[in-house]
């Protein structure tokens, strides 16, 4: 990534969630309905206990990434319907003591040249947890070979979250996450 071009910084993401939605809508596809859900549910979550957010932004002060997440509360709906199925594969313990990523998004336009990744690291570098916990769609996607690639293996498969139409996978990594060999993030 050509670091004159796009700068990863905290950003105050209730500030600018129509922003950060846009970019999830067009990187992830959520239609007009989901958007206006997710508003509510991301201002939610950012008044969570230890709730963090960075964003990528270009030097107009475009927003082109986000990531936010938070230490895992076992009370949370998130935890509580992933719970069960960590249970059943002897991983309940992931839930404890873990940051969890709650979305990571880049606009198609900036993929591929590490913002996605120097986004996942900086906010879990800023963890003093010893754990990250997160889904994604249980499909093989970028997302998917990201967490891979820093260290995240599958915890619990075909997940099945209430709304959603398709599977998750429940993925672990200890922190920091493991750097893939030549870069820098
Ligand atoms: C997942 C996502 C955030 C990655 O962001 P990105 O900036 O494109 O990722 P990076 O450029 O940092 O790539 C990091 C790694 O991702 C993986 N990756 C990226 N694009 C990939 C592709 N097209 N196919 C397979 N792996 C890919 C690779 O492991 C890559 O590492 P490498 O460059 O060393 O090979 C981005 O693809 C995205 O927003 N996708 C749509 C939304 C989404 O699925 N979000 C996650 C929800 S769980």
């Amino acid at each position: 990534m050509d670091d004159t071009e796009v700068a990863i910084a905290p950003v105050d993401l209730a500030a600018r969630v129509d922003e950060a939605l846009a970019v999830q809508a067009v990187a992830f596809g959520l239609d007009e309905t989901e958007v206006a859900v997710r508003r509510h549910i991301v201002l939610r979550h950012l008044l969570s206990l230890g709730a963090r957010a960075f964003a990528a932004t270009t030097p107009d002060d475009r927003l082109v990434g986000f990531v936010y997440g938070m230490p895992n509360d076992r009370t949370h709906w998130w935890s509580t319907v992933v719970e069960p199925y960590l249970r059943s594969e002897g991983h309940a313990a992931w839930l404890h003591d873990a940051f969890v990523i709650t979305e990571l998004h880049v606009h198609p336009d900036f993929q591929g040249r590490g913002v996605g990744r120097a986004l996942i690291t900086t906010i879990t570098d800023g963890s003093d947890l010893p754990k990250s916990i997160l889904s994604a769609i249980d499909t093989e996607s970028p997302a998917r070979g990201l967490y891979r690639s820093l260290g995240y293996t599958d915890l619990a498969r075909r997940v099945h979250f209430p709304s959603a139409p398709r599977p998750y996978a429940v993925m672990g990594a200890p922190l920091p996450l493991r750097r893939a060999p030549g870069t820098r993030n």
